[in-house]
């Protein structure tokens, strides 16, 4: 067996050090030693090259296309966000805040994947029993997944690794690598030595064995994964799982996926017993209401192919004491305050003395520029306390002068606003016609001022 040792890396200069130090010797950088496997110079693995495995190198016309094969997960949503299914060898790493639902949705995605084969579910943060617990709430115990999924309750990665290898399940799924732990490490689970070394051996494991390999990490408050960057990189996809914890809605999306699309989006809801798909989810993030209010306008957002439509929410009260407040949820705070001083300027909307709160309904996360015109109305209807007509919507990009711009994906938008029963739409005045679409008046605006005075009526100011 090839000798190892851990050994005490600075990530900035590359020296190694045995023991670890807050700062580098060498280089003088601050908290870069990170533990490290170092292999013995000189052992065999060295020199040694691996027999193929593969076919050797192939000529781009005589690649097969059929090479990409895909195993249903069994949820649709998540399905989507795979690109088609999760594929045989890959490692994924599925990031999310504690308890937004990864463990949920990976014991789900476990009973869908043992309708094709075994599913080991290996978990360091919970026990056995609390996951069969969790199981029993989902349903999960009877049927199929009850004899398929073998829930195992190990953090040592050497043993989780060793079990799949005899045991040959499709899928393995980690729950979590900031639990897992390499032995030959010294440092607690979750430091950064500790997660690289474990997300490699999961990936030697996935490519060796052919075994898919889910990776649960956790995501600090910042919204980074815990643990180094470089996880981002070893794996082949990256998904997120997001929303509004109080909220029952939840957006898994791929921020990186080397066997689909990232753009994709996919939407749960988070129920009673577990999550299940939402039947409609351009409609998932509108809020119904008895009448309008003011602060409340309809804007829309192109998440891969798909138009979702979101209700915006502002409100504006005068400022107490001290600078005023800008408070931003689910939008980008830059852009908001952006508006605010457009709306100032361009619109004569002086919010420079009120406290301005704007957030997504649903608990949406979007920094689409053509939701602006839905914020930059919401913000004038509730400073004007005078609601927009329901059935409206309004999609744009705003522009420093006041101008509105076009925006991409406009006539998908419209037509799911018209299938939902909006009648009324502003979007920016430019090139080419704009689409006319059953249903729904589509008028056209050029600036911001423009925009309001058909939103909420002239002011003749
Ligand atoms: P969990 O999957 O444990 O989150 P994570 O692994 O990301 O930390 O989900 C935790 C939350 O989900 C918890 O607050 C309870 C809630 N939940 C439901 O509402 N319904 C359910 O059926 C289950 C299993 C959990
Ligand atoms: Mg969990």
């Amino acid at each position: 067996m090839t000798k190892t040792q851990s050994r005490y890396v600075c990530q900035a200069c590359g020296d190694s050090f045995l023991r670890w130090e807050g700062q580098c010797r060498s280089c003088s950088a601050w908290n870069t030693l990170v533990e490290t496997l170092v292999r013995e110079p000189g052992s065999a693995s060295h020199h040694r090259v691996a027999p193929a495995a593969g076919p050797g190198p192939v000529s781009l016309a005589d690649l097969s296309e059929a090479d990409v094969v895909r195993i249903p997960v069994g949820i649709g949503e998540l399905d989507r966000v795979l690109g088609g299914g999760l594929v045989p060898g890959s490692l994924v790493l599925v990031g999310g805040e504690p308890g937004i639902g990864k463990s949920t949705l990976l014991l789900q995605a476990a009973a869908g994947l043992s309708a094709v084969g075994p599913v080991l579910y290996a978990t360091g943060e919970e026990s056995a029993a609390q996951v069969r617990l969790r199981a029993v709430r989902l349903g999960l115990i009877d049927g199929a997944a009850g004899s398929r999924v073998t829930v195992y309750a190990e953090s040592s990665v050497e043993r989780v690794v060793e079990t799949a290898r005899v045991a040959r399940p499709v899928a393995l799924i980690v729950d979590s690598i900031q639990t897992a732990t390499v032995d030959e490490l010294e440092g607690p689970a979750g430091s950064v030595g500790q997660v690289r070394e474990a997300a490699l051996r999961y990936m030697e494991l996935a490519k060796g064995d052919g075994i898919a390999v889910l990776l649960v990490g956790h995501v600090t408050k910042e919204g980074s994964l815990a643990g180094p960057k470089t996880l981002e990189h070893v794996v082949d996809a990256v998904l997120s799982v997001e929303g509004d914890r109080s909220g029952g809605l939840r957006l898994v999306r791929a921020t990186k996926n080397r066997f689909g699309s990232t753009e994709e989006v996919g939407v749960l809801e988070m129920g009673e017993a577990g999550l299940r798909e939402v039947p409609d989810p351009a409609r998932a993030f509108l809020v119904d209401h008895d009448d309008a209010a003011p602060g409340s306008v309809v804007g829309a957002t192109l998440e891969g192919s798909r138009a979702l439509l979101v209700e915006v929410q502002a409100l504006v009260a005068p400022t107490g004491f001290g600078t005023p407040r800008r408070t931003a949820i689910g939008l980008d705070p830059g852009r908001l305050a952006l508006l605010v001083a457009v709306l100032a300027r361009r619109a004569g909307i002086g919010l420079g003395s009120h406290d301005v709160y704007a957030n997504l309904a649903g608990g949406l996360a979007a920094g689409d520029p053509g939701l602006d015109l839905a914020i930059a109305i919401a913000l004038a209807s509730t400073f004007r306390d005078r609601p927009v007509a329901a059935g409206t919507l309004a999609i744009g990009e705003i522009g420093l002068l006041g101008e509105l711009r076009p925006v991409g994906g406009l006539e998908r938008c419209l037509r799911e606003a018209a299938r939902l029963g909006f009648t009324r739409a502003l979007v920016p005045a430019g090139r080419g016609a704009s689409p006319a679409i059953a249903g729904i008046e589509v008028v056209t605006v050029r600036t911001l001022r423009e925009a309001l005075d058909a939103a909420l009526g002239s002011t003749g100011g």
